[in-house]
């Protein structure tokens, strides 16, 4: 194991009801409240009015930023960056999925910040001060509810990068199972598909001695898996939507990375695929994962077969470890496409036609990937093989 220091400041509200603790938690910082909401979910299913009326009764004023678009965009948070600077707001309200989540810290810090906000994005300055704010999740996926992480998309340069920093922890966020009935069912595949998929940048890294590590990945994956397909077949089930909620959010809190750091080298490929097509992340993370391990499963085959005999139930006896491994990732892909995931780049009607820049976007900063070093031939093999 590598030396590590874990502090998560945020604050997790789990359970049905729990929308109640915003009148306890908001008055603490302040009484001018930016609400931060997508694209009119929250309207239609009324959780809206029950943000709005507890609100009204602790008498904040309010200012809203609404349509935040899924894979948010730099232009919506200079947007709030620009209310929250006018209005002098004391706190945000982020109502959402991970794309609200990620925009409202991009306002939180950029609030904070003299210079331009995609300054941050792109690490040419660092935050160190933003604005407090608090989520309300409505869809169990990216785990940006408990972290510090955001993903911005700047249209105009067809970039996607992840950013963070100690200050942009959510201050609370509420987690009730209720909020995300709603939520469609491939918009659910695609929030298994991510959470998932975080668990696995996690389990490929080459640090030895994680054996408590590798099982709380197990165990998170073959919860994810058992209790998916049931939720898929009952989209208003509590108890369902609550077991996925909470593995979503504990896939990426940093609770099972202590003392190592995974590849992250497939999420920076998705990106980049993202940030040219608009495709939703967990639909693209379907297709380019399984490529990204059959290309790098030579690393460290003994990797793959552990994941592979442990949470995918393959029978190793009289196979080598390439086999083994070969047929967990088989079974990975298997159970993504049972689910109703997408497998090849060509379901979103993606071609070769934009390869190279897809390849240039995802190499942008050289070369990355911890596990496995990915050069621009290495990227380029993968997106051809996922087409
Ligand atoms: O915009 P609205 O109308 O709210 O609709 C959303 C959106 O269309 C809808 N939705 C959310 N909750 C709903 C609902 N519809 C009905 N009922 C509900 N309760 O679902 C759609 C997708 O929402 P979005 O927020 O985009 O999904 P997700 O949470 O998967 O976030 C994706 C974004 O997060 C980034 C991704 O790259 C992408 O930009 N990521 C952020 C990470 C982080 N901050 O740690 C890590 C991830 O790896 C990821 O990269
Ligand atoms: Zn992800």
């Amino acid at each position: 194991m590598e030396n590590f220091i874990y502090r998560n400041p945020t604050k997790l509200i789990f359970g049905k009801g729990q929308i109640e603790a915003l009148k306890t938690e908001i008055p603490k910082y302040g009484s001018k409240v930016l609400l931060v909401y997508g694209g009119g979910s929250i309207k239609n299913n009324g959780l809206y009015e029950k943000v709005m009326t507890i609100l009204e009764e602790i008498n904040v004023g309010v200012f809203e930023l609404s349509g935040v678009e899924p894979n948010p965009r730099l232009t919506t948070a200079e947007k709030g960056i620009e209310i929250c600077k006018s209005e002098q707001i004391d706190f945000i309200l982020a109502v959402g999925g991970g794309s609200v989540i990620d925009c409202t810290k991009l306002i939180a810090a950029g609030s904070k910040y003299d210079g331009e906000a995609w300054d941050l994005v792109i690490k040419k300055a660092f935050a160190k001060e933003a604005l407090p704010f608090g989520t309300i999740l409505t869809i169990a996926a990216t785990g940006s509810e408990m972290n510090s992480g955001s993903v911005i998309t700047n249209w105009e340069t067809n970039e996607k990068h992840g950013w963070g920093s100690s200050v942009t922890f959510p201050q609370f966020s509420i987690l009730d199972p209720v909020n995300t009935f709603t939520v469609p069912k491939n918009q659910t595949i695609y929030g298994i598909v991510d959470m998932m998929s975080h668990v696995l940048e996690h389990y490929f890294h080459l640090v030895e001695n994680t054996q408590f590590q590798d099982r709380m990945c197990e165990s998170l994956l073959i919860t994810i898996m058992e209790t998916a397909p049931k939720l898929l077949q009952d989209l208003e089930n509590y108890e369902y939507r609550a077991t996925i909620l909470y593995c979503g959010t504990m896939a990426l809190n940093g609770i099972l990375n202590m003392g190592y750091a995974g590849d992250w080298g497939s999420h920076n490929i998705e990106h980049a695929v993202s940030a040219i097509y608009d495709i939703p992340h967990g639909g693209g993370l379907a297709i380019l994962f399984p490529h990204w391990m059959e290309y790098n499963l030579h690393i460290k085959p003994a990797r793959f077969k552990q994941l592979a005999e442990r949470v995918f139930n393959v029978n190793a006896e009289g196979k080598s470890d390439e086999e083994v491994g070969l047929e967990g990732i088989r079974k990975l892909r298997e159970f993504w496409n049972s689910i109703g995931a997408p497998s090849r780049l060509s379901d979103y009607k993606i071609d070769d036609s934009k390869l190279e820049l897809m390849t240039d976007k995802a190499t942008i900063n050289g070369e990355f990937g911890r596990f496995a070093r990915l050069n621009k031939e290495d990227v380029m093999a993968i997106y051809r093989a996922s087409l």
